[in-house]
């Protein structure tokens, strides 16, 4: 089964005759359980579920054509060389699509591209919202959440606003492998995200999920990890609990960087800020601030707190950016 085949499936009976532009936004999305794994590479099928929250107004706006001639791939103004590793994605994933012509794509993204703010994953959902939008199909959520998966898994979750879960599946062509919105909401809860570095990572994601999959001896313990903080996520959100869900989905995270710190070669993304920056939430939360974070592949940190408790937080993390419930969506 390949990209092809499963694209075929889901645009049967649509046009493949592009109208003259497409336009659409998505959110970016941070993983309160992450995905870090796959059962395929080619069609970005997970070996677990994975929860997110989206971030509202922060993701990606997209527009995109068709043109004579090879692609033009531009990101916040600025034209991308067509080697770029970002431009060279899009690309191939625009072939799936294509009948002898280019695409001009317009992106501009409020998340910085590769520093561990799912810029990939708004990217990719914001370029199947706006395909759809160019070609009219007016495909389903399940059907878009399949196709941006095709593109970056995460990108699936990106798709709705608010809390999300990416259901595994476990069919061979993944057509039981998508996202969908919790129908829950927690207007309190808010997510600051303490940017410490926006340089370009050594390893993406892509490669690092594959690496500890084929190394880390750990990683046999993700899939039951993994099960048990759902579980807690989904009764924290139900409940309204802040220390289950900031547990939960800190111990995920650091749960997760445990099986990368155990591959080979070893994989960290953490920067000397970043374990300063743990340090200071840990003893904050010993001191009783309620006080949590989570870490994609990166050296950033997104921290987890209640409203209530912005201005303590902001006052220890002067350079941390709130993400509005607003923003979110939320509220
Ligand atoms: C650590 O979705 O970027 O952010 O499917 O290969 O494109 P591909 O990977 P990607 O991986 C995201 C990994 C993560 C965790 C998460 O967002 O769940």
């Amino acid at each position: 089964m390949n990209k092809s085949d499963i694209i075929r499936q889901l645009l049967a009976g649509r046009s493949r005759e592009p109208g003259a532009q497409g336009a659409a936004y998505a959110p970016a999305n941070i993983a309160l359980c992450k995905y870090w794994g796959k059962r395929d590479e080619e069609l970005n099928l997970p070996v677990t579920s994975s929860l997110s929250l989206s971030l509202g107004s922060l993701g990606a706006h997209t527009e995109v054509s068709a043109c004579d001639g090879p692609d033009r791939v531009q990101l916040d103004g600025r034209e991308l060389p067509p080697d770029s590793p970002f431009a060279k994605r899009l690309s191939a994933y625009l072939d799936l699509f294509r009948e002898n012509h280019g695409f001009d794509v317009r992106t501009e993204s409020s998340v910085p591209v590769a520093a561990g703010l799912a810029s990939s994953a708004s990217g990719f959902a914001a370029l199947v919202l706006a395909l759809n939008d160019l070609y009219g199909w007016e495909l389903d959520r399940t059907a878009l959440s399949i196709l941006a998966r095709l593109g970056s898994g995460s990108a699936c979750r990106s798709i709705f606003q608010g809390f999300v879960e990416w259901h595994a599946g476990s069919r061979p062509d993944g057509m039981d492998s998508y996202a969908e919105p919790l129908q829950a909401e927690w207007p309190d809860l808010r997510l600051g995200l303490l940017e410490l570095s926006t340089a370009e990572k050594a390893v993406g994601s892509r490669a690092g999920m594959k690496n500890t999959v084929e190394t880390s001896a750990l990683y046999s313990a993700w899939p039951e990890k993994v099960a048990d903080d759902l579980l807690d996520l989904h009764t924290a959100i139900k409940e309204r609990d802040f220390e289950r869900l900031g547990r939960a989905a800190e111990s995920n995270a650091l749960s997760m960087h445990a099986t990368m710190f155990s591959a080979w070669p070893p994989l960290c993304y953490w920067l000397p800020e970043s374990v300063h920056a743990m340090r200071a939430i840990w003893r904050l939360r010993n001191d009783g601030l309620p006080l949590y974070f989570t870490m994609d592949a990166g050296p950033n940190l997104k921290l987890l707190f209640l409203d209530a408790d912005r201005a303590r937080v902001a006052s220890h993390f002067p350079a941390m950016r709130v993400v509005e419930s607003n923003e979110r969506g939320m509220s």
